[in-house]
């Protein structure tokens, strides 16, 4: 194992990815930020100095974090801000165990929407698809605003609605509708040159905040064989949904005729309901082979119909190459998933709710830290929805969504195996579950008016955030929290720079202990 170091600085910027100018966010300036490639087993250390104007965090999206749970970058979860003008050294052991395709992003408010985001790789000799493929390349997926999102943000959560008149005015509760899409950071002419007969493995990411995108390459069957981080039996497709914070890799042959086709990725705004059709977008980038460069883009889509519904590949295509049988739960917890209108002294607010909880981040004070000071005692917070596991155990997550819009979830620190999901709401022992061999990643999509079933082992000490992914729903509450092994949490060897960045914002008050 190698230690791999970064320095990164987080500024303010203007740019243009869509070929309209607005200030935005950058790392070292780069959009998207800079690619992290690791193998599995080394140290990654990432030196973060933030020189905003606001606070920020860098989360290391699907890492394991064993042991470094203080590392995972989540505010008001693992940490408090870097504040503007501090450094925050992540220093974490990479599983030796993972590989595949990964991403890392802000994680304070909705700050990645403004460009904090970017690829992260693990390359493994264990990898059960390494002979498959010669090449590879990244493919980043985002949707795109022009403007800032935290004025976005207050609008939605005020439920004032967005105006604008692309989006027939107001319309309450509605997230903001991205003006653009972009792949590797552009809406069009990115392009990848590729060499004629030989197996590309395209690393497809969805970095965005609200949109699922259908991703497809004229005239090139798409074996896919990854699906966050797990390798998978290979299946033949011609488009990928690809939801907020997922990663496929699919293997592209450059076995046609030599020139250039189209790379198609279609934001899905069926998926978020939203009135404006010109939404429906379709980014365009190119692949061209050949011994010249071509110009003679001959190329069309597939003809077949785009699913209506937005779902992820089902359990039938998202097959694991290495067959594992989940263990006997020992838990089960069913949370059920809604947005409401409430009204308090801020006047009236959309918010999402986990069960009776709407999460708000304790900016001072991370579920982490109080945890190490009062372990399993700890009495949280009304809007923390925490589930405690004093021991190693198997937990079985129900959710049921009582919002007609699917949802992108992510759980922190874990693979979970998704063991079935459908419509209405989960009967436990009447809704049909699958054991044999189910899909296993770190984010799914929950059907609109639907349930899906999670199983995972609480073997991993530390505060894990579930929640919804579309960036303008966790800030409106969509997130809840498992605690494992608090004893474990108690020994922790937090660095002090943690605890002391949460005093320096809550007036030097001692923060935990
Ligand atoms: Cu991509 Cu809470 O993370």
């Amino acid at each position: 194992p190698t230690t791999r170091y970064y320095e990164w600085v987080v500024e303010e910027s203007t740019g243009s990815p869509d070929g309209f100018e607005r200030p935005m966010l950058v790392v070292n300036n780069q959009f998207p930020g800079p690619l992290i490639e690791v193998n599995s087993g080394d140290q990654l250390v990432v030196n973060v100095f933030n020189k905003m104007s606001n606070g920020t965090t860098i989360h290391w999206h699907g890492q394991l974090q064993n042991g470094t749970n203080y590392m995972d970058g989540t505010n008001g979860v693992t940490q408090c801000t870097i504040p503007p003008g501090m450094n925050f050294t992540y220093n974490f052991q990479i599983n030796p165990n993972q590989y595949g395709t990964f991403w890392w992003h802000a994680h304070a408010s909705t700050q990645y929407t403004d460009g904090i985001y970017g690829p992260l790789v693990i390359h493994s000799p264990n990898e059960p698809i390494l002979g498959q493929y010669d090449r590879e390349a990244v493919v980043v997926l985002s949707d795109w605003y022009h403007d800032m999102s935290s004025g976005l943000l207050t609008q939605y959560l005020s439920n004032a609605g967005i105006d604008g008149s692309n989006y027939g005015g107001f319309n309450p509760g509605a997230e903001p509708p991205p003006d653009s899409g972009l792949i590797n950071g552009k809406m069009t002419g990115s392009s990848f040159l590729l060499e004629p007969n030989l197996r590309y493995r395209l690393r497809l990411i969805n970095a965005g905040t609200l949109t699922e995108f259908m991703f497809s390459v004229d005239s090139h069957v798409l074996t896919v064989v990854e699906a966050d981080g797990t390798s998978l039996v290979g299946v033949n497709v011609h488009r990928v949904p690809v939801n907020v914070a997922q990663r496929y890799s699919v293997i592209l042959t450059t076995n046609q005729t030599v020139g250039s086709y189209n790379v198609r990725a279609e934001m899905q705004s069926i998926c978020y309901k939203l009135a404006n059709p010109n939404l429906n977008t379709m980014v365009l980038g190119t692949m061209t082979y050949g011994a010249e460069p071509s110009t003679d883009v001959n190329t069309q889509d597939w003809s077949d119909a785009l699913p209506g519904a937005c779902l992820d590949l089902n359990s039938t295509q998202v097959v694991p190459a290495i067959p594992m049988t989940p263990p006997n739960s020992t838990t089960s917890v069913t949370v059920d998933m809604s947005f409401q209108q409430t009204f308090d002294s801020g006047g009236q607010q959309i918010r999402g709710f986990m069960n009776n909880t709407s999460w708000e981040p304790d900016s001072t004070n991370p579920t982490v830290l109080q945890v190490r000071s009062y372990g399993a005692q700890t009495s949280f917070d009304q809007n923390q929805l925490v589930v405690v596991s004093d021991e190693i155990g198997v937990i079985d997550l129900a959710m049921n969504n009582f919002d007609d819009a699917s949802h992108p979830f992510h759980l922190h620190g874990h693979v979970f195996w998704i063991l079935g999901e459908g419509d209405g709401s989960y009967q436990p022992g009447v809704s049909a579950l699958s054991f044999d061999n189910p899909p296993r990643r770190d984010t799914l999509t929950i059907p609109g008016f639907g349930w899906i079933v999670i199983r995972f082992t609480t073997d991993n000490p530390g505060l894990w955030a579930f929640h919804c992914h579309i960036g303008w729903h966790m800030a409106a509450g969509l997130l809840m929290q498992f605690a494992s092994l608090p004893d474990k949490i108690q020994q922790f060897n937090i660095p002090s720079y943690v605890s002391d960045q949460c005093a320096s914002q809550s007036g030097g008050a001692v923060v935990g202990k």
